[in-house]
């Protein structure tokens, strides 16, 4: 952990991914403001050419590649890592792999996933083009703590948008990331202040 200003001391996060990482970019942004409670220590990626591992590399923050829902082997030597690097939170950020349970159980109340969705409503993929074939009115996006069932763990923060008329699942994608983006970094706060 870092010492802040006054007595403050700054935690830990991973952030995990598979892709864009418009997410970890903007969890990375507000890490940097001023008082900001954690600083982003590691970032995981299960693909190689994960474009969000570029915004690691730009921020030199350590990154890692690795499929550790392959075997318990790897994902004992990532637990370690993150062990190591005195991780308090994993903040799952597009990270499109289900996590195995023994890992789960070894950061039980310390996984957090972001979803398109207004949960429990719209769990797993495609999540915007189901809502606009169920003409739904709202939509929205939710962090929730991770546990072994998908998009499944209590809500921490969630956020509603209107689909306004001739929305389609892009529009909506981009109308949701954007708000994503703002609650995810407060989402991780509020976690990190009960930690
Ligand atoms: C986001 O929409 C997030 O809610 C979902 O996957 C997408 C990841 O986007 N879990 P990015 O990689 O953070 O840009």
């Amino acid at each position: 952990m870092k010492k802040l200003g006054g007595n403050f001391t700054k935690k830990n996060i991973a952030v995990f991914i598979s892709g864009r990482g418009s997410n970890l970019r903007s969890i990375i942004h507000h890490s940097k403001k001023k008082n900001s409670p954690y600083k982003v220590k590691i970032v995981i990626s299960n693909k190689k050419y994960a474009k969000g591992l570029i915004i690691a590399r730009n921020n030199k923050i350590k990154h890692y590649v690795c499929n550790l829902t392959k075997s318990k082997k790897l994902g004992k030597i990532i637990l370690n890592k993150l062990k190591k690097h005195n991780i308090n939170l994993i903040c799952l950020a597009g990270f499109m792999k289900i996590l195995p349970d023994y890992f789960i159980k070894s950061f039980e109340g310390k996984i957090i996933n972001i979803h398109p969705s207004l949960l429990p409503k719209y769990k797993g993929l495609n999540t915007h083009q189901r809502v606009i074939l169920n003409n739904e009115k709202f939509s929205g996006c939710t962090v929730h703590y991770v546990n072994k069932f998908l998009d499944s763990g209590k809500n921490i923060l969630q956020k509603k948008v209107r689909t306004k008329k001739n929305e389609t699942a892009k529009s909506l994608e981009k109308k949701i990331l954007k708000i994503e983006h703002k609650i995810y970094p407060e989402a991780i706060i509020k976690v990190l202040a009960n930690l």
